[in-house]
């Protein structure tokens, strides 16, 4: 049957902790200046309805250093869902190329090309989900603060944070998820994060939700297509919920953002441009987890 990546609890822990352990002998590999050719001769098709910076060119560059190749596909190249049904760009892509990672609005979608492909779909972000994110996050996690570390998720509930939330809870990692009321966690994530044996702690007190935490991690506080971004930025504001030294206060908790970052808005200059950051790193290992999610995906391992 074929394997798709639609959302991080997809994997087991058990198949999550291959990716990861995957990912790091690989960056091992690139440190050391060498290059193992897993996926030799595959080409991976890269479907873009929004815009994008790492994903794009860490994809593009793990096909490359895994000895395979990857084709851009922008929103003016395929069309998708416009030149013809979904099911029908599914089944083209399957007879061409051996994966296919996907970028899109509706996480519908998403299921619909999953159900007609015959090739494995990676989720390179939908409304709803970015488990490629989660997977660079998760070893971001391991080779810092580690897992058994307190980890504080502030901000908007969003497709970054509903992800992530599943891969805590996949990764055993005690998470504190706090957003204001309006904007919280969908409740089918929590259910899902629960029946994985981990439900995150929920709240709407910033002050006290990073009081104790060992990194804290913050993504925009509108996403890419989303409407009522002026009442929501000002939620977001009143209820102080930009991550900023005050917040801080404290501790010596590192900072998570999965980038591109609105500084002044949720997250200050300071603090991501302070010792706390972890984001440069969090951005280089989107090329490694990915590349090890490939090489299972593709049954190269
Ligand atoms: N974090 C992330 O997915 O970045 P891009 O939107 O630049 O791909
Ligand atoms: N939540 C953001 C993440 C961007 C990588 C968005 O969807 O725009």
């Amino acid at each position: 049957m074929t394997r798709h990546f639609t959302d991080i609890d997809d994997l087991s822990a058990g198949e999550l902790a291959t990716v990861l352990d995957t990912a790091s002998e690989l960056k091992s590999q690139v440190r050391r200046g060498e290059r193992e050719s897993l996926l030799e001769r595959q080409t991976l098709g890269m479907v873009f309805e929004k815009p994008s910076t790492r994903t794009r060119i860490s994809f593009e560059t793990g096909m490359t250093q895994l000895g395979g190749h990857a084709i851009f596909l922008g929103p003016d190249d395929i069309g998708l869902g416009e030149r013809e049904p979904l099911k029908d760009t599914a089944r083209t892509l399957s007879g061409y190329v051996d994966c296919a990672m996907v970028r899109l609005f509706d996480h519908e979608d998403l299921e619909t090309l999953t159900a007609h492909a015959t090739i494995p779909i990676v989720n390179g972000l939908t409304d709803d989900a970015h488990p490629c994110q989660t997977l660079a996050d998760l070893l971001t996690i391991r080779e810092t603060v580690g897992f058994d570390s307190r980890v504080t998720w502030v901000g908007d509930g969003n497709n970054v944070a509903q992800s992530f939330v599943l891969g805590c809870a996949l990764a055993g990692i005690d998470l504190t998820v706090v957003t204001p009321n309006d904007y919280g966690i969908d409740g089918s994530v929590l259910e899902r994060a629960a029946e994985l044996g981990a439900r995150p702690t929920v709240t709407n007190d910033p002050t006290a939700a990073v009081a104790d935490a060992d990194a804290v991690y913050t993504d925009v506080w509108v996403s890419m297509g989303e409407e009522g971004g002026d009442e929501k930025r000002a939620a977001f504001e009143e209820g102080g919920f930009q991550l900023n030294e005050q917040l801080l206060g404290e501790t010596d908790a590192r900072v998570l953002h999965c980038l591109p970052a609105h500084r002044g808005e949720e997250i200050t200059d300071e603090v991501l441009e302070s010792d706390r950051t972890l984001v440069w790193r969090q951005a280089e290992n989107r090329l490694h987890a990915q590349k090890g999610l490939l090489a299972v995906l593709c049954g190269a391992l």
